[in-house]
């Protein structure tokens, strides 16, 4: 099997707004492996700012990512882990703050491309589900499927509170709903890869729909594509 034949499904949108439940709904039903893009560019924007590299420096923070050795386990959220150059970073990557940290260098051009390739090699047999902004606008334009979610920024501060909460995390809804809307600015405005749904992308208006609805939308476009598993 050549390389572009490993079909890639690719889920985009927002901060907040599912893309992990849906990733891993589509990761059981599938077999295929996951690219969680968004934990790299938290990865590299956290190693740059443990360094001390200031974010905007962007070739000293693209340099840095060849020599991160990283290594995604676990199979479920509840035992997944990122390990970095051998430590545990799992709990630090999910704080706002490093969503932030990663917005900020994710606009540099020399950052991008640093982890394009990086991106590009999760492609391998069965299949990849590869969740981002940019997943079927530039690292894979020609997945089979590209799946675009969107919510308001008042749904997704809610759902990311109430995500974070249950994790043990302590968090204020109305900072979080402040960190949500400037994150979308940066990520949407920005003019290398925004966040924009591809021209062939599917996209699902999450706001009122419940997590079961919108799983079943997906199962159906599947089975409407002859997706079958
Ligand atoms: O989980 P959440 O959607 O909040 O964020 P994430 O997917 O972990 O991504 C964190 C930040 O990385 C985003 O706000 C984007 O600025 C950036 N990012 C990106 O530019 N391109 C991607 N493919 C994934 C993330």
């Amino acid at each position: 099997m050549t390389l572009l034949s490993v079909p890639v499904i690719a889920v985009d949108g927002p901060a907040g707004v599912g893309k992990g439940v849906v990733t891993r709904w589509l990761m059981t039903h599938t077999g295929w492996h996951r690219l969680d893009s968004g934990a790299l560019y938290r990865i590299l924007a956290l190693a740059a700012h443990r360094a001390g590299i200031p974010l905007d420096e962007s070739q000293r923070v693209a340099a840095l990512a060849s020599a991160l050795d990283i290594r995604f386990t676990g199979e479920t959220e509840a035992d997944e882990a990122i390990l970095v150059n051998g430590e545990n970073w799992t709990s630090a990557l999910r704080e706002e703050t490093t969503g932030d940290l990663a917005s900020r260098i994710a606009t540099a051009t020399v950052v991008r491309d640093a982890l394009l390739q990086r991106q590009r090699d999760f492609r391998t047999a069965p299949g990849l589900i590869a969740d981002g902004r940019d997943m079927g606008t530039v690292v894979f334009p020609d997945a089979v499927l590209k799946l675009f979610l969107d919510a308001s920024a008042e749904a997704r501060a809610e759902r990311r509170h109430r995500q974070l909460s249950r994790k043990g995390l302590d968090v204020n809804l109305a900072d979080l709903f402040a960190e949500v809307r400037a994150r979308d600015e940066r990520d949407r405005t920005r003019t290398v890869a925004p966040l924009v749904a591809a021209e062939d992308a599917v996209t699902i208006d999450t706001t009122v729909m419940g997590v079961q609805e919108v799983l079943q939308v997906v199962a159906a476009l599947l089975k409407a594509r002859n997706l079958k598993f």
